[in-house]
């Protein structure tokens, strides 16, 4: 986790902290950024000594292929605070390699794991105070990458910029999720950037997601391309569907994100005797569900929303509301995932670093 040598890293402090500013009770999601940021540059094919500094703007050439190629990447990790004021990261390294994945895809520079990790450590133990303890608050960690390169030829740039800023977050979602089916719009397609975090395929949702809200909806069940009979994922988040008392998600492909909620989820459910199964659901098997009464519930994962419960979901004009049930698997999954997130349970994974 540390850099090779401490020395490759420099770093400029602030003694200006905005903190005492900050209303740690009521945060809008990722809207306050804490006081500093890691920015790793990428020129001449090699990358340069990672700095972190004050957070701030900075100057980039207006003909940037980020600006015209959407040549960008990010990751969303989560630091969480213990009783003993000891800050934990949740399964650091599969983000760390996921953001190598996406950065393949989008031909882009690979980070070496001393810039992202040794940096993190570097930068949250700078900013430890801005985690704070108790059962829902975070630290949201945003590492992402975008091409610095000037000229608007369509080409991968040849520099890069690696950063990562750091968010205090509660909730991502507040209120009802109510989700509506996707009969024409794609979220990915095979042979496409569906399981890369490309920023690329957050923007393409904004316009769907826009007339999903509209007809009252706050996020889209994304289905497969091709048929739009299989389900796939809810809004930025994987999904999960509980039919009877066997919980379904999609298996992850060139159209679905490898989440890591998703994959503890399944492993936490395993563990746990909930039976779990990986397989498409199709459209036409959750209606059945849904009117045959053994639908009992819809969950969204991810690491910004974690576990997310969905009240009722659209399709084809016709609204239907999920039952209200005793025992939600959905919020036992929660209970036990976020208790080993803030070291209130025993990791038996070891997936707190
Ligand atoms: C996350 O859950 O961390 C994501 O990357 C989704 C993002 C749109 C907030």
């Amino acid at each position: 986790m540390e850099l090779k040598t401490l020395s490759d890293l420099e770093i400029i402090t602030t003694s200006n902290s905005k903190i005492n500013e900050v209303d740690f009770e009521n945060l809008t999601f990722g809207t306050v950024f804490t006081d500093h940021m890691l920015v790793c540059d990428f020129e001449n094919g090699k990358w340069e000594k990672p700095v972190i500094k004050p957070y701030a703007p900075f100057l980039i050439d207006p003909s940037a292929k980020v600006f015209h190629y959407g040549q960008a990447i990010f990751e969303g990790m989560k630091a969480f605070k213990d009783e003993q004021d000891d800050v934990w990261l949740f399964r650091p390294d599969e983000n760390f390699h996921r953001f190598n994945k996406s950065a393949t895809r989008m031909a882009m520079p690979e980070v070496p794991e001393d810039v992202f990790m040794g940096g993190l450590h570097k930068l949250l133990e700078i900013e430890k105070e801005w985690v704070k303890k108790g059962k829902g608050n975070t630290l949201y960690i945003r590492p992402f990458m975008i091409a610095t390169g000037h000229g608007v030829i369509a080409a991968p740039s040849q520099s890069y910029r690696f950063m990562i800023i750091l968010s205090p977050a509660r909730a991502y979602y507040s209120g009802e999720v109510k989700v509506v089916i996707a009969e024409h719009f794609s979220r990915a397609a095979n042979g496409g950037i569906g399981a890369a975090k490309a920023a690329g395929n957050y923007s393409a949702q904004f316009y769907p997601t826009k007339l999903a809200n509209d007809q009252g909806y706050q996020q889209i069940i994304w289905t497969d391309d091709a048929t739009h009979t299989k389900l796939e994922e809810a809004g930025t988040m994987n999904v999960f569907f509980r039919i009877n008392d066997t919980i379904y998600t999609a298996p992850t492909s060139e159209r679905i994100l490898d989440g890591v909620t998703r994959k503890s989820v399944i492993e936490l459910a395993k563990k746990e005797n909930i039976n779990v199964e990986v397989r498409s659901v199709l459209v036409e098997e959750l209606i059945a569900a849904a009117k045959d009464g053994s639908l009992k519930e819809i969950f969204g994962a991810g690491t910004a929303a974690v576990i997310n419960p969905i009240v009722g979901f659209g399709y084809k004009e016709e609204y239907f509301e999920l039952p209200k049930i005793e025992n939600s698997m959905a919020l036992e999954i929660k209970e036990k995932l976020t208790n080993i997130q803030y070291k209130l349970a025993e990791d038996t994974f070891g997936w707190t670093v």
